[in-house]
């Protein structure tokens, strides 16, 4: 059974009295509604640390007033049952309800309404209105401009910013993340490189349904016929990678190729890029260590999915 901490100052109690017995701690952080990639996560955290802290937070910080923080699936129940079922299971699981409550300075500043109700403005709203709750982000400027930094402005920001807070809360020695999200796992190694966070960034590989789909959260909000259409993505990418290898090295044709037939199927395209792994700047012709990254839109959800390429 994990223990289950809903206050930051308990965990990190927690995590320093742990520190102070010795032990390692190795941190996944998720949003919760887990699948088995979260799971995948956990399995490789466990090769690394002796305890691991699981968190479950969907944090406001990283959508944008657009977005889908209202209908995010979750699921708290489920989710601890899933977490007993892993074999040497999971020490804590960090369910804080608001990590941007500062309630202490927030009343001695006085406040006004918008404090007072608290929580996070977590949208582009709040940009330029400093003192509002919370004023302080990250930024990983280079990395977080293209890809899913492009239609979503505020979203690395928002996820810097939380790692990073969980980072300091936790007091991890390792934090896992998914290759899934590929652009977000660079940037937060990123971020520990630059801001010498004393933690060590695992990227885990990328757990697919049987059909291929790409294991999302956002997955359930799929009808029954635009989950089959969605499987345009994965398998364009993996016809991408053979062409590659092929010896179709002209990125612009197996770009081309992959929108044709995510559009074909009912798709809408947000982008399509070849990049090199590292900088994820995009590259015009294939090479060794690049990644196809992609985000398309089936009805209201959408959907991201990669695949690394070493030709
Ligand atoms: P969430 O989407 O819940 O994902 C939590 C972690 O699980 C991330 O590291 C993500 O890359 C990984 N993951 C998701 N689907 C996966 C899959 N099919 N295979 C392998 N790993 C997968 O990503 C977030 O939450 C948030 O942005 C977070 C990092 C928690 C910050 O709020």
């Amino acid at each position: 059974e994990p223990e289950i901490i809903r206050n930051k100052q308990q965990m990190r109690n927690w995590s320093r009295s742990m520190r102070a017995q010795g032990k390692t701690i190795g941190l996944v952080p998720t949003m919760g509604y887990l699948h088995q990639g979260h799971l995948s996560l956990i399995t490789e955290a466990q090769k690394h640390t002796q305890l691991i802290v699981v968190s479950i937070y969907v944090n406001p910080g990283q959508f944008s007033a657009n977005e889908d923080l209202s209908t995010y699936p979750s699921d708290f129940q489920g989710d601890i049952e899933k977490l007993k079922s892993i074999p040497n299971g999971v020490d804590v699981v960090f369910n804080p309800q608001n990590l941007y409550d500062y309630g202490v300075e927030r009343e001695r500043s006085g406040g006004n309404k918008r404090e007072k109700e608290g929580g996070i403005v977590s949208c582009l709203e709040d940009e330029g209105r400093g003192g509002i709750g919370h004023e302080t982000w990250i930024r990983v400027e280079r990395l977080e401009k293209g890809m899913c930094g492009k239609s979503r402005p505020v979203f690395f920001r928002g996820v810097a910013t939380v790692v990073a807070k969980l980072f300091n809360i936790v007091e991890p020695d390792v934090a896992v993340f998914g290759k899934k999200d590929y652009q977000q796992w660079r940037i937060i190694q990123r971020m520990v490189r630059d801001l010498d966070f004393a933690v060590k960034v695992i990227g885990s590989e990328m757990i697919r349904d049987e059909d291929g789909l790409a294991m999302s959260s956002r997955n359930v909000h799929l009808s029954p016929q635009e989950r089959g259409q969605a499987l345009s993505i994965s398998r364009s990418l993996f016809e991408a990678k053979s062409a590659a290898k092929r010896g179709i090295t002209v990125c612009s044709e197996l770009r081309r190729s992959v929108i044709e037939s995510i559009e074909a199927a009912g798709g809408k395209i947000d982008y399509i890029e070849i990049v090199d792994q590292e900088t994820l700047e995009a590259v015009e012709e294939m090479k060794s260590g690049v990644v196809l990254c992609v985000a398309a839109w089936f009805g209201k959800v959408r959907l991201i999915d990669n695949m690394e390429i070493h030709v």
